[in-house]
């Protein structure tokens, strides 16, 4: 299928994530992030939109290393092993992607390999001796500017001093062609505030990027083209991924690049993202990727990091085993404004899982699923008496369809899910106003109508409520349309609130979101 896409001459939107490190089990950072990039490019295909969704491992360094001699594996097999969790954890969350990249994959070192050539017959990279204070976990050269308050920060574990001839790759010769090109797209960072924090960032001179390290150092890794005894260092081999996955230097290159949209958690932005990868791809003549979109951090309850030490880390595939895939995933959606960290805390959970799924959204479905299986014998019945009630319903809905779109185009996901609850609970009001099963019980026709015209309307806002869902909620916004007995919904654009369902049979009806009783204490002490 995508052969023939390819030759379109409109280009696909081409959105990658971060690529996860294979030294750890997934996390609710790792889970979000992707829930977050599959939410938009569902939401994209839904638009017309013809989308190439990249995730993967990043699966070289230091820790891989470590963590296979502790554990008595080869890397490589550590690396196997960890692949299939992070790849369960997309199975198990409906994520969407097209491509899976590796970096232990043979495309993937090929490329980090050519790259690595071209810009040292370029005279990109150069040799030289380096001097300095070492960070183990951070796995870099630390400066004294990095200190805070005159300490080293938890975060770069032991530092001790280094000597070693290294390569280097003239990082600081593309300072200021950077700053002008973050002057020129002020859109390049989403939110906008992450940009100005780069721009700060580089009012400091750049210092050129150490990007080999010594294989009597660090095996696990890619080998210099130019040199054997080294390999490259990890940020190098894993920015890579994004053009080596899609074939850099071939004609499906071309196609793809510059991606649309690189979604990345705030912790890499700069330098890695911000820094080292725009210039990487101007020194290669390429031009850096439409966006980086930005995400914010989880934390636990208090706004703790969330941390193995700490016992606080929350396991987002309990979560999706317990409650289903989708209310986990409009959690984090609903929870979190893209850009900021939000708290999880189990208590949060459990309350928009009753309130917002189970009370308002599995009710409103059962109620007009019941209703239609007793006083219209399963078939849904015409819409035939509008009256100010409806018309009111009408404009809602139609009003959250344009705002759910823009939203979803501007990543606004808990805005979109917002207004599409809202919805939800104008239907509960308005039935509860209509009262269909008063007039069950009246005879005339004018009772018939107006019962009739209830059940089809709500069934309408339905039938819109879970193709606005869609995004967020695959299988539940199915789940709705087959128990409704309405079409698929693969667009959009013609979407609205119109008689669409009269005649349909209703699929068989079941509960969406169970009350989940037991379960929770078992998950709250995880989280508390
Ligand atoms: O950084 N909340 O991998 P990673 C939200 N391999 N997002 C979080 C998070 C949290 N608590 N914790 C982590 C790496 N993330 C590199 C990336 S890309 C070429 C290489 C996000 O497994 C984090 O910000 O440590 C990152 O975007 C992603 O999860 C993978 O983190
Ligand atoms: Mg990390």
């Amino acid at each position: 299928m995508r052969f023939s896409a390819k030759r379109k001459a409109v280009k696909e939107f081409y959105l990658t994530t971060a690529i996860d490190y294979a030294n750890g089990s997934p996390h609710i950072g790792h889970a979000y992030e992707k829930i977050l990039a599959d939410a938009i490019v569902r939401s994209r295909r839904l638009e017309g939109i013809q989308c190439h969704f990249l995730t993967g491992l990043d699966e070289h360094g230091q820790k891989v290393q470590e963590t296979a001699e502790r554990q008595g594996k080869r890397p490589q097999q550590l690396c196997d092993e960890v692949a299939d969790l992070f790849r369960k954890m997309c199975a198990d969350l409906h994520i969407s992607y097209d491509d899976y990249v590796r970096t232990t994959q043979q495309r993937h070192k090929t490329v980090v390999r050519n790259i690595l050539s071209k810009l040292h017959e370029r005279g990109e990279i150069y040799r030289s001796e380096y001097k300095g204070l070492y960070s183990v976990r951070a796995e870099r050269f630390v400066q004294e500017k990095d200190r805070i308050n005159g300490e080293w920060s938890e975060d770069f574990g032991e530092i001790i001093e280094l000597c070693e001839s290294n390569y280097f790759f003239r990082l600081s010769k593309y300072q200021d062609w950077l700053v002008e090109f973050l002057r020129r797209n002020e859109n390049f960072i989403f939110p906008q505030f992450r940009q100005k924090q780069v721009q700060e960032f580089l009012r400091e001179p750049l210092n050129d990027l150490c990007i080999s390290r010594p294989k009597s150092r660090l095996h696990w890794g890619i080998e210099l083209p130019f040199d054997e005894h080294y390999v490259t260092y990890v940020w190098f081999d894993a920015l890579i991924n994004y053009v080596s996955a899609i074939g850099y230097g071939t004609e499906n290159f071309a196609q793809l690049w510059p991606a649309d949209v690189e979604v990345i958690g705030k912790d890499i932005l700069a330098p890695a993202h911000a820094i080292y990868w725009p210039i990487m791809l101007h020194a290669l003549d390429l031009e850096p990727p439409k966006q980086l979109l930005v995400h914010g951090w989880w934390l636990a309850r208090g706004g703790e990091k969330m941390s193995k030490s700490l016992g606080n880390v929350v396991h987002p595939l309990d979560y999706a085993k317990i409650y289903g895939a989708d209310a986990f995933r409009y959690f984090v959606l609903r929870e979190m404004v893209v850009g900021q960290d939000s708290n999880f805390t189990h208590e949060l959970f459990v309350s928009r899982y009753n309130s917002d799924l189970a009370n308002d959204l599995g009710n409103l479905l059962s109620r007009v699923g019941r209703m239609v299986e007793r006083y219209c014998g399963g078939r849904f019945p015409e819409m035939a008496m509008i009256d100010s009630e409806e018309l009111a319903l009408r404009q809602l809905a139609e009003k959250t369809i344009r705002e759910t779109r823009s939203h979803c185009t501007g990543y606004a996901f808990s805005l979109a899910l917002e207004s599409i609850f809202h919805l939800v609970k104008t239907a509960n009001g308005y039935l509860e106003r209509r009262a269909p099963w008063k007039f069950a019980k009246e005879r005339g026709a004018n009772a018939r109508r107006l019962l009739e015209t209830s059940l089809a309307a709500s069934g309408e806002v339905l039938r819109i409520v879970a193709a606005l869902l869609s995004p967020v909620m695959p299988n539940i916004s199915e789940k709705i349309l087959t128990q409704l007995g309405a079409e698929p919904i693969t667009q959009w654009e013609n979407l609205r609130f119109s008689n669409m369902l009269v005649g349909r049979k209703l699929g068989n009806l079941e509960i969406l979101f169970p009350k989940v009783e037991e379960e929770k204490n078992a998950l709250s002490a995880v989280s508390t």
